[in-house]
């Protein structure tokens, strides 16, 4: 990216693992970015303490402050073009984006969501999944468009799920494979290696398939 650093923007709305998970795949030379900002909706959360202790800078827009959704949109686009990123990382960033603010920046910004994408966008995938009695479970980091979960796919793993889960315990492994490949969608797209292109995500110039690149060796290690 014309030789300088590539600057990165996450919007976190909670604990902040996946963010420590890509900020710990930079601090150990993985790829070269850097955060430029951790932009969070509420204060008080573990995730700016988690930015804090790791130097990065943080900003809080509170979505309580702006009753229109519009408005907190305009706010925090106006945070985020103040850094002028190369990618917008959304890690468990709760608010539901206006579609303007998805089209000022597609291409360029980027999800995690809990489930095996198509399969059940929106809240609550755990107990979904569970309640389905489907046989595998997982996450899937997707571009974003202005459709709620449902950009192309990047990356899957597929979690295998037991008689006895709970979401918690189910919550407990997907998240272990959200710290393997969210890391990897990020230096995959810093290395200017993934693009977006229509409805499909292209990894070295080919298109990825509908799920994204399944991560096989998230089923081994469950
Ligand atoms: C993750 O489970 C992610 O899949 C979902 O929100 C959660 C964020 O966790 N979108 P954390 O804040 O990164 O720990």
């Amino acid at each position: 990216m014309d030789g300088r650093t590539p600057k990165i923007v996450v919007l976190i709305s909670g604990n902040g693992s996946n963010l420590q998970a890509i900020n710990d795949a930079i601090c150990s030379e993985s790829f070269e970015a850097e955060i430029a900002v951790v932009i969070s909706n509420k204060s008080n959360i573990l995730g700016l303490d988690k930015a804090a202790k790791a130097n990065i800078p943080t900003a809080v827009i509170e979505h309580k402050d702006y009753p229109e959704r519009e408005i907190f949109d305009a706010n925090l686009m106006k945070e985020i073009d103040k850094h002028q990123p190369d990618l917008i990382v959304l890690a468990g960033f709760m608010r539901i984006l206006t579609s303007d603010f998805v089209r000022r920046y597609e291409g360029r910004i980027i999800n995690i969501h809990p489930s095996l994408l198509p399969k059940y966008p929106g809240l609550n995938t755990h107990q979904r999944a569970i309640d389905a009695g489907d046989a595998f479970h997982g996450v899937t980091v997707h571009f974003v468009t202005a459709e709620l979960d449902s950009g192309p796919n990047i990356i899957q793993a597929k979690v295998k799920t037991f008689e006895n889960d709970t979401v918690d315990s189910l919550v407990k492994r997907i998240q272990e494979q959200e710290h393997i490949i969210y890391p990897i969608a990020v230096k995959w797209f810093i290395e200017g290696r993934l693009q977006m292109s229509g409805n499909s995500a292209l990894l070295d110039k080919e298109a990825l398939p509908e799920t994204g690149l399944v991560l096989e060796a998230a089923e081994v290690l469950h």
